[in-house]
């Protein structure tokens, strides 16, 4: 069962999940988010959020994503710095997809010192990668709400419809199994080394991510817990 978060319990740093495509980061940062009551930042959200919205930020992005390659630094950057200066961060917040490359690792490590957080926690998600074309391609999520599902694990209770508020669920166009290839190739070339890099620095703790759910869960709050 998920340990239980005491009200004064504050996450007070960021909070980096950092994994393969389809290790569960989405899931668990919600989660997570939810019960530190801090906010869940999610690039691959806020670019599609963009790419809904038909921004010109969204129009350069959507192509890219389409292909399952990384968005320029150009965008994304200014994009995360921008919603970290929102007062909501000022207790910490879940990066879920940020960052995914030494350079953004970087780049943020500067930020966060700036804005006066403490070095950031890293959780990685370590998953045997035969699970992951299974999740990617069963996932589908709640238009309304953002609620992730999986067709083969964790299922909708009435078809299509989401749990929480009847949301329409739909398929992500970069899950398709096409796509997947692609999207696991530029995590191992691209964003896997990170794991590396924030070692070194001491910041890093694996967390198994092919169990359940609820356990990935408990194992991430006693994480943060073990961190302060
Ligand atoms: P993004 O949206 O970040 O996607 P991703 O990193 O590829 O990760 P996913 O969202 O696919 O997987 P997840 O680990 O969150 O898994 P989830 O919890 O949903 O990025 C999309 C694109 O945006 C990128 O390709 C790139 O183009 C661009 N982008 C984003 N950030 C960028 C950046 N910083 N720089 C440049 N470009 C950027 O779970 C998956 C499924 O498994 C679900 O169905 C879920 O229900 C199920 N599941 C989860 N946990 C479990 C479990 N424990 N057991 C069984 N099933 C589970």
């Amino acid at each position: 069962m998920t340990p239980d978060v005491l009200p004064h319990e504050k996450l007070d740093r960021a909070v980096i999940f950092l994994g393969p495509p389809g290790a569960g980061k989405g899931t668990q940062a919600k989660e997570l988010a939810r019960k530190f009551s801090a906010p869940h930042l999610s690039t691959g959200d806020m670019l599609r959020e963009h790419v809904a919205q038909g921004t010109s930020l969204g129009q350069r992005a959507q192509p890219i994503m389409a292909r399952g390659e990384l968005v320029p630094d150009s965008i994304v950057l200014r994009m995360v710095a921008d919603r970290i200066d929102r007062p909501d961060c000022s207790h910490g917040f879940v990066f879920d997809g940020f960052p995914r490359t030494v350079a953004q690792a970087q780049w943020l490590g500067e930020l966060l010192k700036q804005h006066g957080f403490k070095p950031p926690l890293v959780v990685h998600f370590v998953i045997d990668p035969g699970l992951l074309l299974r999740r990617i391609t069963g996932r589908r999520t709640c238009k309304v709400g953002g609620e992730i599902y999986n067709l083969y694990d964790r299922p909708p209770k009435f078809d299509a419809r989401c749990d929480n508020d009847g949301g329409e669920l739909e398929q992500r166009l970069d899950d398709r199994e096409e796509i997947v290839g692609p999207r696991l190739a530029a995590y191992e070339r691209q964003t896997a080394p990170l794991a590396a890099y924030y070692r070194r620095l001491g910041r890093l703790r694996d967390v198994d991510a092919s169990k359940s759910v609820e356990e990935v869960a408990a194992r991430v709050v006693e994480i943060v817990r073990e961190a302060r």
